[in-house]
């Protein structure tokens, strides 16, 4: 089965054609990505009505070569349909409607958090279930208990800003540009992540939420204290103890997580914050030491930020244990959870 994915939530164009094999495997046999960023670096963010008519400038040229000009067949269309932008979901959807009509194929919403969380199983080997699942995004930061494909059990999420929205704010703070979590991964490489002591939030053993405002906060003032221009290697030490202890409360949390369910087989780590590189090994180092027997999933770096190959291998698991929605049915929502 080959399904062709679409995905405009908000600042990707992206399109791709992801084939279930015989052997449960998923072949990502091609991945368009038309990325605004450079665009959105210009404004400090995401402008949504920028973002919405550039999905509409890029998004024929992207189904294009992701059909290898019409050239790869499909057999079912998946779509995001929340959350995200309301005029960007909406560019994707009524391509994915239009496709459907004309083709008559099986149509498929899916749940952009959804998405993120089948990027986990586009490497080489799936995960085995029950899977605890850290989704730590632009718009997101949740732990998730999956014990069952399509059954998602929440057991915590952010009060107010999500990690990667954190980032932004902090590389803002900071002089560096959009989008900040790539830029603060970088600089912290030249950093000491020890220079700064910043407040891990809702720090009680067993807290599953989270809360990064507070953090992004204390950035804030210890900012406002250093020299203006702050000399780079200063940047540096912010950027390293910053990025340590957004890890450090993402790895504690997921450990908690992990105490309080001791049947999980997997952990994995998606979404736009699991590019970042100090991140991935804290937490899989964590992982391994709390229990060698379980698995520690992260996808490469280009399923980590938004694609569409995520969005198709959510679809393959819809179609397996699932039901096609009819295309008319499907409703924008900017707010859908999971
Ligand atoms: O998943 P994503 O592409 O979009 C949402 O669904 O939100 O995530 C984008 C977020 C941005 O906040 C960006 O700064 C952050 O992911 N990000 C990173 C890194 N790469 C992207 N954060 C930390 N380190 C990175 N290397
Ligand atoms: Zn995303």
């Amino acid at each position: 089965m080959r399904v062709l994915a679409i995905e405009t939530s908000c600042d990707e164009t992206a399109a791709a054609i992801v084939e279930a094999t015989d052997d449960d495997k998923l072949n990502i046999l091609t991945n368009i990505v038309a990325s605004q960023l450079k665009t959105h670096a210009k404004t400090g963010g995401v402008i949504p009505d920028v973002a919405a008519r550039m999905h509409t400038e890029a998004l024929t040229h992207v189904l294009n070569q992701a059909t290898e000009n019409k050239k790869l067949d499909f057999d079912v269309i998946a779509v995001t349909s929340g959350p995200g932008l309301i005029g960007c979901l909406l560019i994707g959807q009524s391509a994915a409607k239009t496709i459907a009509q004309v083709t008559g194929k099986p149509f498929y919403p899916i749940n952009h958090l959804e998405g993120h969380i089948y990027s986990a199983w586009l490497g080489e080997n799936q995960p085995e279930l029950p899977a605890l699942i850290a989704i730590i995004s632009g718009g997101h930061s949740e732990l998730v208990l999956m014990d069952n494909h399509l059954q998602y059990q929440h057991l915590g999420a952010t009060r107010d800003d999500a990690a990667g929205e954190a980032f932004d704010k902090v590389a803002r703070l900071l002089g560096l540009p959009y989008p900040g979590g790539p830029a603060i991964d970088h600089l912290a490489r030249e950093g000491n992540a020890d220079a700064y002591k910043l407040p891990i939030s809702l720090p009680e053993h067993g807290n599953l939420e989270f809360s990064f405002s507070g953090l992004k906060a204390a950035v804030a003032g210890l900012v406002g204290k250093l020299p203006d221009p702050i000399p780079r290697h200063i940047k540096a030490d912010v950027a390293a103890s910053f990025q340590k202890t957004v890890a450090d409360t993402i790895t504690k949390k997921t450990v908690w997580a992990l105490e309080k369910n001791p049947e999980v087989k997997s952990v994995c780590l998606v979404g736009g914050v699991a590019a970042n590189e100090h991140l991935r090994v804290r937490l899989e180092q964590a992982v391994h030491t709390f229990g060698s027997e379980i698995k520690f999933f992260v996808p490469e770096f280009k399923y980590c930020t938004d694609n569409a190959a995520m969005i198709g291998a959510a679809a393959v698991f819809h179609a397996l244990y699932g039901q096609p929605t009819p295309w008319q049915e499907l409703v924008a929502d900017p707010n859908l959870s999971l």
